[in-house]
């Protein structure tokens, strides 16, 4: 897969380089860029904002910046076709299931906001370009963050877990998208590991058991105790 960011703020990105999606990027399994949208600015002050039309608090990012350092993109990309993620606060919700989907794709181009956010018409366009394979505008949750970067972060580490030959990633596609599933209806119960007996506290005797089949009947139970308790709105 490749993957490419462009940010105002490059160095956000780097902690990409680190941990399961650095060790991704190493092993070839992704192919991951980061641009700085500055570079694609003509002034000399590198500009990549201005007023709100209509008024308003805060500024928004200019559509001439984008527009170069996207076309130049694709423009690397011979025939393939990226998917254009915006993050943003009004997109729609990022979850599990579109993960899961986004780690069938061949190109992500994540395109990150800052300030008010970037002009509508960045978004129209590039819908309407047949030499795209869309348009997505995504948001990570109910908050609102500075910029798209820490939600790209958040993104890009979602679907690189699920790449195959991803480092630590034994599990199938097929029981990945049953995990997507299963997410939007529970959570996890706890979990546990050595010693048996910690500042007082002991590991639930049904786990020393053996019997396999009362724990998994603990889990179920478990998953859904906690689940009513911390997820009411799931179920
Ligand atoms: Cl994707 N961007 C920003 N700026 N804030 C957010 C978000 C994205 N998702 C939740 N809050």
């Amino acid at each position: 897969m490749r993957i490419d960011v462009v940010s105002i703020f490059p160095a956000y990105l780097e902690a990409l380089s680190l941990s399961l999606v650095g060790k991704a990027v190493e092993a070839g399994v992704i192919s991951l860029a980061v641009h700085d949208l500055r570079d694609a600015t003509s002034d000399r002050h590198r500009t990549v904002d201005d007023t709100p039309y209509g008024g308003g608090p805060g500024m928004v990012m200019s559509p001439e910046p984008w527009g170069e350092s996207l076309d130049a993109l694709r423009a690397s990309g011979g025939e393939a076709a990226p998917v254009l993620v915006i993050p943003t606060p009004s997109g729609v919700r990022f979850d599990q299931a579109m993960a899961d989907d986004w780690s069938a794709a061949d190109w992500l181009v994540f395109a990150c906001g800052r300030y008010e956010g970037i002009d509508a018409r960045v978004a129209d366009h590039y819908r309407e370009r047949s030499d795209w394979a869309g348009v997505l505008e995504v948001s990570i949750g109910d908050y609102v963050l500075a910029g798209g970067e820490a939600a790209a972060l958040v993104m890009i580490e979602a679907v690189a877990r699920l790449l195959p030959g991803v480092l630590g990633n034994e599990v199938s596609a097929r029981e990945d998208s049953f995990a997507a599933g299963e997410m939007s209806r529970r959570v996890e119960g706890p979990i546990y590991t050595k010693p048996p007996t910690w500042r007082g506290l002991d590991v639930p005797d049904v786990l020393m058991s053996g019997h396999h089949g009362r724990i998994a009947q603990w889990r179920r139970e478990q998953s859904e105790e906690r689940t009513r308790r911390m997820r009411p709105d799931l179920g």
